[in-house]
């Protein structure tokens, strides 16, 4: 097998090398060409640029494969908690008890934040979306800990990481419980990382709150699910600000507006609003599909698509099967998960979808699951982002552990050339 390539072109030719991944994708290495032959690349959209080689996650988005540290996520997500891949992701090994039983405790004891951080939510209007709250905040978690900031510092950094994990629920939470006007809940360490956000989400002062484990394992396989998908929008980003040598929190808050995009995590937002849309405006899903293909028409089937998965998303089976046992469980009919089942088969059916490699990506679903526990949608993707967590730390350390160079790509320059400035009254 050839482990160089040829590379010809108007004036010259080049040998570059290849290198050859672990499940056997291959890459051409294009490091030096503009150093021996003074060209550059152009991959607007990076769809055939290798930003890093990695560790962390496989995807073959053919076979709909999806795999943590080698590990399936089908397996991941019937045997092991979100803490459990968490761990798993950041530092490359399943733990073993003793080490869960110190991480989860570290990241129990962690939950609260500082008196003074709660104050910051009164400056925000009722109405703030919360993903802009929570990169915010998790940008202002620098301001708290100083002691924490240096990217290469292992000590610093296992602190900030175990505050990030352990804060990032509580601040989510708070965000909500401020656009809703109800008093912020202590966290209670005597539940699981799930159990204890959906307290901080769902109880108030007045009334007890038991967590229903039916919920809190659904939420739970949620965050497995979202907890890494190598180099996405978000995660690259995460890489690039990193690259620049900036802390931690800066990072993940960066990561975090970029989720929030509609094409990218903040499509589960959409789903339920389209569902919904569909639902109240009477109309035929036939036709919101209709709608969908037309090129006069920019609206799109929101969950449907992945850059990267041409076949299935082997997330979405799993969360629209849970959707049904969640529903099921909790004894609630969903017309939102009809419409949902509806769109689906017939956008299978159809030659737009089937040419273009359409399926159900791990936002279509997701959102019913949310709704049915009474979760409101602009919490979607804070919830993702809760999940998307680890993930970014991962990709993080890993970033920095390849010593790698500061993220910057370049560009083909296609504006004006050098010109005189024409004197004010004269132009
Ligand atoms: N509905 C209708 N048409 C679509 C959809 C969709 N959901 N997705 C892609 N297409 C069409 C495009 O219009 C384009 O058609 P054309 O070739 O006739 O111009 C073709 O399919 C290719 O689309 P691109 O946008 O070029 O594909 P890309 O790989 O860049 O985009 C993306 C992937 C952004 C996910 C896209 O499929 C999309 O916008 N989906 C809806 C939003 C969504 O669900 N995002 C969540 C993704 S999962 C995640 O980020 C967690």
């Amino acid at each position: 097998m050839s482990s160089k390539a040829e590379l010809h072109f108007d004036g010259g030719s080049v040998t570059l090398p290849m290198v050859e991944g672990s499940e056997g994708e291959r890459a051409i290495v294009i490091e030096n060409l503009r150093a021996e032959t003074g060209l550059i690349t152009l991959d607007p959209g990076y769809a055939n640029t290798g930003s890093c080689e990695s560790r962390i996650t496989f995807i073959d988005g053919e076979q709909g494969i999806l795999r943590y540290r080698g590990y399936p996520i089908e397996h991941l997500a019937e045997r092991c908690t979100f803490l459990e891949v968490s761990y798993l992701l950041m530092f490359g090994e399943l733990p073993t008890q003793q080490q869960l039983d110190r991480f989860s405790g570290s990241i129990i004891n962690h939950t609260m934040i500082h008196e003074d951080f709660r104050l910051f939510y009164r400056a925000l209007p009722k109405d703030a979306h919360p993903m802009a709250a929570c990169s915010a905040m998790v940008a202002a978690l620098a301001t708290f800990y100083p002691d924490s900031l240096d990217p290469r510092n292992p000590r610093e950094v296992e602190i900030s990481i175990h505050r990030l994990i352990a804060k990032l629920p509580t601040i989510a939470a708070y965000a909500y419980k401020h656009s809703i006007g109800q008093p912020f809940m202590y966290p209670d360490n005597q539940l699981s990382y799930v159990g204890n956000f959906l307290r901080l989400m769902f109880s108030t002062p007045c009334e007890s709150f038991e967590v229903d484990p039916v919920v809190e394992k659904a939420i739970d396989l949620l965050l497995i699910l979202h907890a890494d998908h190598e180099q996405n929008c978000s995660t690259s980003t995460v890489r690039i600000v990193g690259s620049s040598h900036a802390n931690l929190f800066a990072a993940i808050s960066a990561g975090i507006n970029a989720l929030w995009g509609p094409r990218h995590g903040g499509a589960n937002q959409e789903v339920i609003e389209m569902l919904q849309a569909i639902s109240e405006a009477g109309l035929s899903v036939r036709e919101f599909v209709e709608r969908a293909k037309s090129s006069d028409d920019t609206s799109r089937l929101m969950g449907f698509g992945h850059r990267v998965y041409k076949n299935f998303d082997p997330r979405a089976k799993i969360i629209k099967k849970a959707c049904y046992d969640v529903l099921q469980r909790l004894g609630v009919q969903n017309k939102l998960l009809e419409i949902a089942v509806e769109l689906e088969e017939l956008a299978l059916k159809d030659d737009y979808f089937v040419e273009r490699k359409l399926y159900p990506n791990v936002d279509f679903y997701s959102g019913v699951i949310y709704t049915a526990i009474g979760t409101p949608d602009n919490m979607f993707t804070p919830m993702f982002a809760i999940g998307r967590l680890p993930g970014w730390i991962a990709q993080w350390l890993e970033m920095h552990e390849q010593r790698q160079k500061i993220g910057r790509p370049r560009q083909v320059y296609q504006g004006e050339k050098t010109r005189e400035i024409t004197p004010i009254a004269g132009r």
